[in-house]
């Protein structure tokens, strides 16, 4: 076969060379798309491959292959089996945005030769496998996959394994239901768990898994799947089906009889009366894909009443009232270079899994969340293996599969720790979470001594031997115990009672620092001095802090969408500790001039960067101090001098030669300040 890599498949197709082998490519995609093979590319690039071809074919027709999967239904790929259809089994066109869905809106107009008058529905797409489910008298009969759209395979053996989906109805109804078997999130774990405990494979994604489920009649474990109906058709002429009707109301009939529908998902079935609302309706499904309990890859748009789908009519693949909103992909694959091992606050070794920078949903994701070393023993991760990476929204990218096919030679298995990576001592493996075996005192005595940082907590008595005694002797667990110690407890770690008063007037000090040290002392991943003054200002309170979710996170500056999920997680994890903290009367939250000079301060709005050794009233600055002031005063500390730039702080030159930060800043005409001015701009916070 001719391999067209993903960046050739991005650009567009310009010789009949290219267009056949693009077309190889997608009926191998294809197969596994719609089957259950493994894909050697993803949903992305296959969406983007199609459109290629599609494009290509649109220029030229008469070059076009006659069977070209763009030309079939689940593009030719899907088994056919032996089971007639009652009527056709269509896929849907796809738009990929809110002008797509407008155009596809006045095709339906010329149609119809008028505007719609019944409205449209709004329904999630679920990302799964379709079938068609016969009852006969109330009583499921027969279950047929897709196939090619005329005919199916027979799956009936999946009765009484699908949720949604009942052997019995409420009433004696003969009808033909149509619509997606999937799993659900939930669903998918527990499938994946029990297809390693009995040695097979873990599923590439859920609607691989879903379809490979529908084909295996002979697997010797049934897994639990979901259905959710979208459609019903006659069955034997007979339908308990309103006559002349809407979809809104034959998804109700189906959903009267005990049957689940799209509308019973918490995305919902919607009516609207115009496009707009219905993209208002797109645009809210897609806000909550995250937390949807099953996988979509679009919402469905279709006109609401059926005497109007009828009169728009149906195309060779696709009918012409319906149409797939394509949301972007939450699954890439790209390349697993490294597994990095880091110990948590309770000694667990956690495995981050380090990719080749890929694009997933709008942003650039580098690292994925591993579970542990069983599990990456289950999935058979290999270094250099090309693996499929799931980011469902607010929730961190996590790795789920390889493709085996494409793993390069003499590729090695991840290597897992053979000692601590924190401390190098031993680990214990009784678990699948591997822990370092000194557990919580691996990391703690670090994290402690940090937390008693001068730019912290700043209690500067606090050395490396005091903590490793207050770990020892099990008087400090986490930072908030700092707060609680005893007399006697400070005087057994730190030898002496004048020693121990010393210490306990700084922790009583340290009570009431700013909310930005506090929450900096609690050592969050990603949050240094800078970016804990940030969130301490930009939320006020601990208690804003810990009820931002990621979109709100993601309003500080600085953090993106590939951190914010990070921080809320930690945030929480840190519940204990930040309630101990509260108990113990630790201040939480941040001084009213330190909120004030972010919407009104001298440096409000303005990025500073400082270069060379400071002078004046700033002589005794050092980096760290300078950037905390521009916080103070309500700017932002940058690295380099860029177009962002406001003001450059520099000593003149004395050399008559410039700095290379002073020379960019001349070259875009940032401000420059000497030292001195600077402290005269930003006297009032100047300690
Ligand atoms: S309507 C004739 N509605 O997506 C109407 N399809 O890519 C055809 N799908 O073949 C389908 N959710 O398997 C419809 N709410 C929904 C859907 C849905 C998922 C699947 C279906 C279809 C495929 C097209």
């Amino acid at each position: 076969m001719t391999t067209l890599t993903a960046d050739v498949a991005l650009s567009s197709l310009s010789s009949r060379a290219e267009y056949e082998a693009a077309l190889d490519r997608l009926r191998e995609a294809s197969l596994a798309y719609y089957g259950d093979g493994d894909s050697p590319i993803d949903d992305a690039t296959y969406d983007r491959l199609r459109q290629q071809v599609l494009a290509w074919e649109k220029e030229r027709p008469a070059e076009a292959v006659p069977d070209s999967p763009t030309g079939l239904v689940a593009d030719g790929a899907a088994p056919a089996g032996d089971v007639p259809h009652t009527t056709r089994l269509l896929s849907l066109d796809n738009v990929f945005d809110a002008e797509g869905l407008l155009s596809w809106g006045a095709s339906v107009q010329r149609r119809l030769g008028r505007a719609p008058e019944g409205g449209y529905t709004v329904e999630p797409k679920i990302d799964g496998a379709a079938i068609a489910a016969r009852y006969r008298d109330g009583h499921l009969v027969q279950v047929i996959t897709r196939g090619d759209g005329t005919h199916g395979e027979d799956v009936s053996h999946i009765v009484g394994q699908v949720d949604g989906l009942p052997e019995q109805l409420a009433v004696p109804a003969t009808v033909e239901v149509r619509g997606e078997v999937a799993f659900t999130q939930e669903q998918f774990e527990t499938a994946n768990e029990v297809r390693t405990a009995h040695g097979a494979q873990v599923f590439a994604n859920p609607r691989n898994g879903a379809a490979g489920t529908l084909r295996a009649k002979d697997r010797p474990y049934r897994l639990r799947l979901t259905f959710w109906a979208y459609g019903a058709v006659e069955l034997d002429g007979e339908s308990f089906l309103p006559a002349g009707g809407t979809h809104a109301q034959v998804l109700a009939a189906v959903a009267a009889a005990g049957i689940q529908t799209t509308a019973a998902s918490p995305a919902g079935l919607h009516v609207v009366s115009d496009l707009v609302e219905a993209q208002a309706r797109i645009d809210a499904i897609a806000a909550m894909r995250a937390e949807l309990p099953v996988g979509i890859d679009g919402v469905v748009v279709k006109l609401n009443d059926t005497a109007e789908q009828q009169s728009a009519g149906t195309g060779t693949r696709f009918p012409h009232w319906a149409i797939a909103v394509k949301l972007p992909a939450v699954e890439r694959q790209t390349v697993l270079e490294d597994v990095v091992w880091e110990v948590g606050r309770t000694g667990v070794l956690a495995p981050t899994a380090i990719l080749a920078a890929v694009e997933i949903d709008g942003s650039t994701v580098t690292r994925a969340t591993l579970h542990n070393p069983a599990d990456i023993r289950r999935r058979d991760l290999h270094l250099g293996d090309t693996v499929t990476v799931y980011k469902a929204g607010d929730i961190i990218p996590r790795v789920q599969a390889a493709v085996p096919s494409l793993r390069p030679a003499g590729a090695r298995e991840v290597p897992l720790p053979e000692a601590c990576p924190n401390c190098g001592g031993e680990i214990n493996k009784s678990q699948e979470r591997w822990r370092c075996a000194k557990g919580t005192a691996c990391a703690l005595p670090a994290l402690i001594e940090y937390a008693a940082g001068r730019e912290m907590l700043d209690i500067d008595g606090l050395g490396k031997t005091y903590v490793a005694a207050l770990v020892e002797s099990g008087d400090v667990t986490d930072v908030a115990d700092l707060f609680t110690l005893t007399t006697e407890q400070l005087m057994a770690a730190s030898g002496s009672a004048k020693r121990a008063a010393k210490l306990a007037d700084q922790v009583t000090a340290a009570k009431s620092h700013p909310l930005s040290r506090i929450f900096c002392a609690l050592g969050v991943l990603g949050t240094g001095r800078s970016m804990s003054r940030r969130i301490a200002r930009h939320f006020g309170t601990m208690d804003a802090i810990r009820q931002a979710d990621a979109a709100a996170m993601q309003e500080v500056e600085g953090i993106g969408p590939e951190k914010a999920p990070v921080i809320v997680e930690q945030v929480a994890a840190l519940a204990p500790v930040i309630d101990k903290l509260i108990g113990a009367g630790v201040n939480m939250s941040e001084p009213e001039e330190s909120l004030a000079a972010q919407s009104a301060g001298p440096l409000t709005g303005k990025v500073v960067v400082v270069t060379g050794k400071m002078s004046g009233p700033l002589e005794a600055y050092g980096r760290s101090e300078m950037n905390a002031l521009i916080e103070k005063a309500g700017g932002r500390a940058g690295s380099s001098v860029n177009s962002k730039t406001s003001i450059l702080v520099a000593a003149p030159s004395t050399n008559g030669k410039l700095s290379s930060k002073a020379a960019k800043a001349a070259e875009l005409g940032v401000e420059v300040l000497t030292p001195e001015a600077f402290a005269e701009l930003t006297d009032a916070y100047l300690t």
